[in-house]
């Protein structure tokens, strides 16, 4: 068991939202008649143990995400915009160096890192995550799958069946101790980088335990028009379970 130090909330904002086929990406549109991110800018900020709140947004839009923050956050000294990255990872790398230019950074200091646009983080999450974080250096957010998943490389005969109740959906916050998964990026060659699509990835190809907790259903990715239609329809439901 070791010590959690400083926590950092980091929120990846920097993609485009191609598959929401709006001109704004989607982490700015609204829900409820809040942004998207501001949701889950909020849901970090309520965790007191999250002293700065680090936000990686996409150039062309951080205007925007300064304005929007402006609105709906006041002057909350929490917060921080830094310019994004060309893929998820590419916001999380220069988010933390961001980070690193302005602190010094700690054996363990952690970073919880979350989706812009997935705005139903609970502080129960949010609250586990630190918590396990004094037992691993890495840890993700996952829902057990209802559904069998199957496996089919070409796309059309199914190549695997995987045991559903080892199986399980990943979401976000994840915490990292931030050293770690720094070296854990430099062990990597660039090839390898390229193709990890996920941040636990990068930790499990370095070798590193990765802990699991809880998440919810309901804390998932919007990325679709349908699934901000869902979202819209079940905001009040969240919003009775969020401070849970
Ligand atoms: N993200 C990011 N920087 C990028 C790409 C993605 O910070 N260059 C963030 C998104 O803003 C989002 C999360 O990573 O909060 C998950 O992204 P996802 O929805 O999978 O990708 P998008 O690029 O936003 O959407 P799409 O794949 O439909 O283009």
């Amino acid at each position: 068991m070791s010590q959690v130090g400083k926590v950092y909330g980091v929120i990846l904002a920097g993609g485009s939202g191609t598959r929401m086929n709006s001109p704004t990406p989607k982490q700015f549109l609204p829900l409820g008649g809040v942004p998207i991110f501001i949701h889950s800018v909020r849901a970090l900020l309520s965790e007191p143990r999250v002293a700065q709140l680090w936000i990686g947004s996409n150039g062309d839009w951080l205007e925007l995400a300064q304005q929007q923050i402006a609105e709906f956050c006041g002057s909350d000294k929490r917060i921080h915009l830094c310019e994004g990255g060309a893929d998820r990872e590419g916001t999380l790398l220069n988010t933390l160096a961001a980070i690193e230019e302005k602190n010094e950074i700690g054996e363990n200091d952690v970073a919880l890192i979350h989706d812009a646009v997935r705005p139903f983080a609970t502080r129960r999450i949010i609250r586990d995550v630190i918590r396990e974080m004094e037992f691993c250096d890495v840890c993700n957010t996952v829902v057990p799958v209802n559904d069998t998943i199957v496996q089919s490389v070409d796309g059309s005969i199914i190549s695997g069946m995987p045991r559903r109740s080892e199986l399980f959906a990943g979401q976000s916050p994840q915490g990292f101790r931030i050293r770690a998964l720094i070296d854990a990026f430099r062990r990597l060659d660039d090839q390898t980088r390229k193709q990890l699509t996920e941040t636990t990835m990068v930790c499990f190809k370095s070798g590193m335990p990765i802990h699991i907790v809880r998440g919810e259903f309901f804390n998932f990715k919007i990325t679709t028009p349908y699934d901000l239609e869902v979202a819209e329809s079940i905001l009040d439901f969240v919003e009775a379970q969020k401070n849970i």
